[in-house]
């Protein structure tokens, strides 16, 4: 029996979790939406500097709701990429103090696999699955064959989804972060503003986001400039439809091509309702197993770096305590460090 407790600070929620033989005993997360706003978007060094003043807390907080001494802590678990790089630096300096002062394995997760992972806290994994990580940072279409075993058959030439919907959020004066409102007001709009699509029908799984982004910002300035009002319903429709329906385009192919049993989603914008409809839709007609995890699992959290610890664990991948972060980390280079 093993008691692990995970950090989580790779972008702007300081969390922490502890998990024993799969039961999270607790899930605490700190989060820096509310000082981000005020910039449109997450402002690294202030991320990092917030990461160093709520870590303490956030620790003191999951032990106390585990009801778990640090005596009593077999491993320390620590996301180590992909990231803000002064932002994971926190964690990690936090979760190597900690290893060192008890004299325990200290454990280095991908970011992604915790995305990934998160769905196990709903049901097992199903191997062959095709993986869609969709957040603020990365976009990736990963086929996993087994435990720990990740294929990237796709990912984002440029930017990241929930990147894109953060910057068009932004033109369109709403509030970070943009998919949120984006999603919301998409349900009032029609698809009345025609975007270009990228990398429709070609025979590749990357994402490309960037130019739907510049497409959008054109649009609003070109209308701006003209004296038109922009109808902001019906661009965040026009805009929705083309950034999820390029995710589930790629997806499609991706299960026939590689004929999966079944699909999980993971990261921010898997909260996406029209994604989790359409996912659900067209995976079901496809006849594939989709696993939509609930809200919680799909934003950042420690609880997901706890499972994938879980995995690392039992396979003793412990990292000597001169390790540094890795903002690029590649997810099957995970045990590369
Ligand atoms: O995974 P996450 O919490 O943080 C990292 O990027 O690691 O993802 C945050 C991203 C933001 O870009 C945010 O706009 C997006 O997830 N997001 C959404 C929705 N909720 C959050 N995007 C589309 N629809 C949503 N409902």
């Amino acid at each position: 029996m093993a008691t692990i407790l995970a950090i989580e600070s790779s972008c702007d929620e300081t969390a922490a979790a502890i998990i024993r033989d799969g039961k999270l005993l607790s899930n605490i997360i700190s989060t820096q939406i509310e000082v981000h706003q005020k910039y449109g978007g997450v402002m690294p060094e202030i991320a990092s500097r917030l990461h160093a003043e709520n870590i303490g807390v956030v620790l003191k907080e999951s032990l106390e709701k585990a009801g778990v001494t640090l005596e009593e802590i077999d491993a320390f678990a620590v996301t180590r990429g992909p990231g803000l790089i002064g932002a994971l630096h926190v964690g990690l300096q936090c979760a190597k103090t900690l290893a060192f002062l008890y004299n325990k394995p200290l454990i280095p997760v991908h970011h992604l696999c915790g995305h990934i992972y998160a769905n196990e806290f709903i049901e097992e994994l199903q191997f062959p699955l095709l993986a869609i990580v969709v957040s603020g940072g990365n976009s990736e279409l990963v086929i996993m064959k087994d435990h720990m075993e990740f294929e990237v058959i796709g990912k984002t030439r440029d930017d990241a989804i929930g990147e894109c919907y953060d910057k068009v959020a932004r033109v369109l004066g709403l509030p970070y972060p943009g998919g949120i409102p984006i999603d919301k007001l998409s349900k009032e709009g029609k698809h009345t503003y025609h975007l270009t699509v990228p990398l429709r029908g070609e025979e590749t799984y990357d994402l490309s986001y960037s130019g739907l982004k510049t497409n959008v910002i054109n649009m609003v300035h070109n209308m701006e400039q003209k004296g038109e009002k922009v109808n902001v319903p019906d661009m965040c429709k026009s805009f929705q439809d083309v950034a999820v329906g390029l995710v589930v385009e790629k997806a499609c192919k991706a299960v026939k091509d590689y004929n999966v049993k079944s699909v999980i989603v993971g990261g921010g914008v898997s909260a996406n309702s029209y994604l989790r409809s359409e996912l659900q839709e067209k995976m079901s007609k496809l006849g594939v197993h989709i696993n939509i995890p609930p809200i919680w699992c799909t934003t950042d959290n420690a609880a997901m770096i706890a499972k994938v610890a879980e995995h690392l664990y039992e396979r003793k991948v412990f990292a000597p305590l001169d390790i540094g972060v890795d903002p690029n980390w590649a997810i099957d280079k995970w045990n590369e460090f």
